[in-house]
């Protein structure tokens, strides 16, 4: 809906997930097949991260984390990596201030320290500036691996243990899953990969376990607003039993 140039945000479908998380992979496939050079379709890869973060406030989503850069990417090709770091510092530099009016906290997740200080330090100064927001999370998964993030959950588990802070009936869900990184956003509700890929690729392995799957045939630097409401729509049509029957009275006329 269009009004004096003001683009209106019509509400998505309820219920809206309480977390979104993106693979947003294709950035390669969607410049080779326009013959250009990969860090092309990364650049607009970066454009529609802006685009989904600014969409994801306005529909009122609490919280929304994307696969920026896994542990295993650093195996990619040097140039592809400083692009990629260079773009994640300027995606930094360039959405700060509006992030900061907008109310949104950025977090991350992932081994911070093995980014280049200039990805590393505009990063963490945005993370203490922003910490007091409220209005959304952004979660920013960078140089991250679900097994490595369990690893390192499991061996600080194992620390506390060893120091006598822990007992062994002491490793719950819960004590896990706090150590995760992920503990303090709200349960993820919906994992969405486009470019037609149907894999979790090490991404939230834990989290994942009770989300809904999204798979879209849409590259990465294509996924726009439209796209993103397909997939809540989606979403709001699921019916989550979290193991449980559909319908407690169905249940009990079956026994
Ligand atoms: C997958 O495309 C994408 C990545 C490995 C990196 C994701 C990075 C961005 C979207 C841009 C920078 C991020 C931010 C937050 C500014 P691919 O290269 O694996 O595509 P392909 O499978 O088609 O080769």
């Amino acid at each position: 809906v269009v009004s004096s140039g003001v683009e209106v945000t019509m509400p998505a479908v309820p219920p809206l997930p309480r977390h979104v998380a993106i693979i947003m992979d294709g950035n390669g496939r969607w410049a080779a097949e326009r013959g250009l050079p990969r860090a092309e379709g990364h650049r607009r890869g970066a454009e529609a991260v802006r685009r989904v973060v600014r969409a994801a406030r306005e529909l009122g989503l609490p919280a929304l984390t994307l696969y920026a850069f896994s542990a295993q990417n650093w195996g990619r090709p040097r140039g592809e990596v400083a692009h990629l770091m260079r773009l994640l510092a300027a995606f930094v530099a360039d959405e700060r201030a509006e992030l900061l009016a907008r109310g949104i906290r950025l977090v991350t997740i992932g081994d911070l320290g093995s980014l280049p200080r200039f990805v590393r330090a505009p990063l963490a100064a945005l993370e203490v500036a922003s910490a007091g927001n409220r209005a959304m999370t952004l979660c920013l998964a960078l140089s991250y691996g679900a097994r490595e993030a369990l690893t390192a959950a499991a061996r600080a588990l194992a620390t506390e243990a060893a120091a006598g802070r822990l007992r062994p009936g002491d490793v719950t869900e819960q004590a896990l899953a706090a150590r995760l990184g992920t503990g303090a956003l709200p349960p993820l509700d919906l994992l969405i990969r486009t470019s037609g890929e149907q894999r979790l690729s090490n991404f939230l392995l834990w989290e994942a376990a009770y989300a809904e799957l999204c798979f879209t045939p849409v590259l990465w630097p294509d996924f726009d607003r439209a796209t993103f409401e397909a997939a809540l729509a989606s979403y709001a049509g699921r019916e989550r039993r979290f193991g449980l029957l559909a319908d407690p009275r169905v249940a009990g006329a079956r026994g």
